[in-house]
């Protein structure tokens, strides 16, 4: 029987990379996003190398739309082995005292309450089945402190600390939970993100000991080893990709 996978903001990006390798792996995609251009372009996408897939259209800042996507998963596919906790927005870029409140409502509510309600609710469903395995995207902001990042810095620190936790709860439940941190990727919100900010790309690749930016098939390639049974004993881990960078700061 195959494995199900829910991966959120699988519309573009690492989630959209990450529903292509999954599904090369055999397991069926369950596409979250707030996009349904994007949600069903990877439904289509995923189709196409043979497995089943299906989208649901969800805000993950509200929390009974991510009620509504496990509950509809359980309904189709009966199970969750598999969670990708990935969908994200960028911070503005702006130092800390130029953002406003209600940016900061909107980053914490998609970055860290999206990704806690996520936890929340599939965590119950696979421990109610035994156990599954949870990806979790933090970022380099999610373990160095950088300008211009505060707010999302501190979403990502979050992510970084739901996970540690949750392994200390669960692990002994059959819960996997790891993190990753990647350094700048060229996925859109990346590319858009640079190109509000282009000194902030010259200056990134410049940090980069590998002086390039990751790819969505380099991330997607480690979600993939760290969800599947390849990575049984690897739990509440941080795994860093990112060419180097934080590790030299
Ligand atoms: N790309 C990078 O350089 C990088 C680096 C570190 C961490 N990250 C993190 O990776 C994750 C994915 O980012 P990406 O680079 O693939 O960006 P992306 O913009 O390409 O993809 C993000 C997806 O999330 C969806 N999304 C946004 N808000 C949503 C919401 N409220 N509800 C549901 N879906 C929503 C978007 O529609 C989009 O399809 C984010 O958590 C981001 O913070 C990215």
């Amino acid at each position: 029987m195959r494995k199900v996978a829910i991966i959120t903001g699988a519309g573009s990006g690492l989630g959209q990379a990450t529903a292509v390798r999954l599904a090369q792996e055999d397991v069926n995609i369950v596409v979250v996003d707030v996009s349904e251009k994007g949600g069903n372009e990877t439904v289509e996408m995923v189709k196409k190398i043979g497995v089943d897939a299906i989208f649901i259209k969800a805000d993950v800042s509200k929390k009974e739309e991510v009620k509504n996507y496990v509950d509809q998963t359980v309904e189709h596919f009966g199970k969750i082995d598999y969670f990708f906790n990935n969908a994200g927005i960028s911070g503005s870029g702006k130092f800390f005292l130029e953002t406003t409140t209600d940016e900061i409502d909107q980053i914490v509510g998609i970055n860290l309450m999206g990704a806690l309600y996520g936890m929340r609710y599939v965590a119950e469903v696979m421990l109610k089945n035994g156990g599954g395995a949870i990806v979790n995207t933090a970022s380099s902001a999610g373990v160095i402190g950088q300008d211009s990042v505060v707010t999302y810095a501190a979403t990502k620190h979050g992510i970084v600390g739901m996970t540690k936790s949750m392994v200390a709860e669960y692990a002994k439940n059959g819960l996997r939970v790891n993190a990753i941190a990647p350094g700048p990727t060229e996925t859109p919100m990346v590319k858009s993100f640079y190109e509000a900010n282009p000194a902030m790309k010259e200056n990134a690749t410049r940090g980069i000991p590998q002086k390039r930016l990751g790819t969505p098939e380099e991330v997607a390639e480690l979600v993939t080893f760290l969800l599947t049974s390849k990575a049984e004993y690897i739990n509440g881990e941080v795994i860093r990709i990112d060419g180097g960078f934080t590790n030299t700061k």
